[in-house]
């Protein structure tokens, strides 16, 4: 039923390696995008515009999305490429290149499915401490700002997606986050015209009974299940405990990075978004549908911190590859 359906927000592109020292090849960024993108996951984040200085190795996110317009990738569904703009720069560097692709892609006001979907997110903090540190600026101004991406990316038709940053602990702050100040700032980016707001626990320090909370406060703040998804790294390994209580609260769409990749680079310490592989994993002992491939998506786990030079860090995807 529709109400077993979850969407898997595949975010290993973007999230997952922004925080490598060494430059990854543009060749291998977008051969992993074209192999999520036939495994049946319909959203991959794919790159991110933001300032080369702060995070280098989103730097050829133009490239990446270029690619994506002009040469897509035959997928079993219908994908969404989103990316990431702090600010209108950033919005407008990807406007120009969608202006340089007419008929390429598609949008939410002129849906085809037979196009790359194109999506924008943008991303605010729940505490002035990781807002500084992420955005350069405080939370209010960080809003203002975010309201333009969104009025712009509305007017070109797209779609966006709002982050709101470490909703269960700070790297500056700890747990000392207010659920209020998260609804509150959700309240604000779903006003501002944000089709769906995800909740990231940057840093892991999510427990199942202060998810439980949040949402509760979310609930009542009256921002509906269906417009937030949940964001958990596992650091301290309750990504998947977190997940189990979000969905008893009703949520349906979870981010997570294929091999376990990624951690912010404004997050000392924070490990990977939860493992593609695991959550599809989770998601099917429920019997819920992700309609993704698991043994596929293990495969490009492997394959990918493999590239890297890293352990693979799916419990799941070395269990179901025997390794
Ligand atoms: P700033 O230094 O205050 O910006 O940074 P500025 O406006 O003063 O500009 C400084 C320079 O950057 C200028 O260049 C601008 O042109 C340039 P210069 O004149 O010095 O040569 N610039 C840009 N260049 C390209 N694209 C842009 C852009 N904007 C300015 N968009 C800024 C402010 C927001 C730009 C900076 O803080 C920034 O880029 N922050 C992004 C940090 C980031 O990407 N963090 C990781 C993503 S969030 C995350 O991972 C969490 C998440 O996964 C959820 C979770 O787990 O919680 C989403
Ligand atoms: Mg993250």
């Amino acid at each position: 039923s529709s109400d077993n359906r979850v969407k898997i927000v595949e975010v290993g592109p973007r999230d997952g390696l922004q925080n490598e020292k060494k430059a990854i090849p543009l060749a291998t960024k977008i051969e992993l995008i074209e192999r999520l993108a036939r495994t049946g996951l319909t959203t991959i984040e794919a790159g991110s515009f933001v300032a080369p200085k702060w995070v280098p190795q989103m730097a050829n996110s133009s490239e990446i999305m270029e690619h994506i317009l002009q040469q897509p990738v035959e997928a079993p569904v219908p994908v969404t490429y989103s990316f990431l703009a702090p600010n209108t720069k950033g919005l407008q560097n990807a406007a120009a290149l969608l202006k340089q692709n007419p008929g390429r892609f598609s949008t939410q006001l002129e849906p085809d499915v037979k196009k790359p979907g194109i999506e924008v997110a943008v991303f605010a903090a729940a505490t002035e401490s990781f807002s500084q540190k992420n955005l350069n600026c405080d939370i209010k101004t960080s809003l203002e700002r975010f309201r333009a991406v969104i009025q712009e990316s509305k007017a070109l038709g797209l779609r966006v997606r709002a982050y709101v940053s470490v909703v269960l602990g700070c790297p500056f702050e700890g747990f000392d986050v207010d659920p209020h100040k998260v609804a509150e700032i959700a309240t604000d980016l779903l006003e501002s015209g944000a089709d769906e707001i995800s909740l990231g626990d940057t840093t892991g320090m999510g427990t199942a009974p202060r998810t439980s909370a949040l949402l509760r406060c979310m609930s009542a703040a009256g921002i509906r299940n269906e417009d937030i998804a949940m964001h958990f790294h596992d650091t301290y390994g309750q990504a998947l405990v977190n997940t189990a209580v979000s969905l008893e609260h009703g949520i349906r769409i979870f981010d997570s990075s294929v091999g376990g990749l990624g951690g912010c680079p404004y997050s000392p310490g924070a490990t990977g978004n939860v493992a593609t592989e695991n959550m599809v994993y989770f998601m099917e002992t429920l019997g819920m549908e992700t309609g993704v491939d698991l043994d596929g998506v293990a495969d490009i786990g492997a394959w990918i911190t493999q590239e890297l030079g890293k352990a693979n860090d799916s419990s799941v995807g070395k269990a179901v590859l025997g390794a």
